[in-house]
């Protein structure tokens, strides 16, 4: 069997689930609620919204995701797990607010709000989905800022031993034009400005250090639209092979047993 490239490897890394779940906590959900999970994966987050209402007559998780593998992993693993029912749609989170039936109580969109290029959009799809005083909650770690200065000298090595295997093992690289293309990853500010331009009011915004292990850049190596954001052009199985040297190799150059990356995370209400 071809391998898969999904998240599912990388989102059971602890350090993810504790970043991931304090989100959570941060929205104070409530047993009985009927909450969404924009860009749910493999459910990695769906599973985490589950617990946290847990017993709740009603609870509603609705997982809205675009890719259909990503749905049909996240679908085994949430079978038979908590009490909340789980619905599973296939969409993007532009338009979301047309896959399910309105007003809900709490939105959720976790690392993935800098894949959209719309991000007004999905903002203003959130807003009009929430009940009154309903809400937003997101979390990345691609923003400007998300690499703490004490890490670039990692994220350089590990690139430059990536590129370097790549060529030499493989004779590829990476597709120049589609790689200046990438676009700038919003600030913290800029996230924060625009919640408040589409009538959110921004709750919590914390920035969190993770320590990220060497098998958490392994784990991220394997999956498919991190690959491609970072070597565009290149085949998923070499880029990701490279990928993994890279890491392995500048963990040890640098004597590291962590290398430390912020996430963002916000919670606005509907006022
Ligand atoms: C890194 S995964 C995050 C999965 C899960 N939310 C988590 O936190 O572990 C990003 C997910 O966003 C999805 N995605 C990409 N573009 C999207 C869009 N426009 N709308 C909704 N989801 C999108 C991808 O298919 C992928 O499953």
């Amino acid at each position: 069997m071809s391998k898969e490239f999904t998240l599912e490897k990388f989102s059971q890394n602890p350090f993810y689930q504790e970043v991931n779940r304090r989100l959570v906590a941060l929205a104070n959900l409530r047993p009985g609620l009927r909450v969404v999970d924009l860009g749910a994966g493999t459910g990695a987050v769906t599973r985490l919204l589950v617990a946290a209402m847990a017993n709740g007559q009603g609870a509603e998780v609705i997982a809205v995701e675009p890719s259909e593998p990503a749905i049909e992993v996240a679908r085994r693993s949430l079978e038979n797990f908590g009490d909340a029912v789980v619905r599973f749609v296939q969409g993007g989170a532009e338009r979301f607010s047309q896959l399910v039936r309105m007003p809900v109580d709490a939105v959720f969109f976790c690392n993935a709000i800098h894949l959209v290029k719309e991000k007004a959009a999905v903002v203003q799809e959130a807003y009009r989905s929430l009940r009154q005083g309903g809400t937003f909650s997101f979390n990345t770690s691609f923003f400007q800022g998300a690499e703490p200065p004490e890490s670039l000298q990692f994220y350089r090595r590990w690139m430059m031993k990536a590129l370097r295997n790549l060529r030499e093992q493989y004779d590829l690289s990476p597709d120049k034009a589609q790689r200046a293309l990438a676009r700038q990853p919003l600030s913290r500010e800029e996230y924060i400005a625009l919640l408040e331009s589409n009538g959110f009011h921004v709750c919590e915004n914390q920035v969190v250090p993770v320590p990220m292990t060497l098998k958490g850049f392994e784990d991220i190596s394997e999956y498919s639209l991190f690959i491609e954001g970072a070597m565009p052009g290149v085949p998923l199985e070499p880029a990701s092979e490279a990928l993994k040297f890279g890491a392995r190799g500048a963990f040890e150059e640098l004597g590291l047993e962590t290398s430390p990356r912020n996430w963002l995370l916000v919670v606005a209400s509907k006022e």
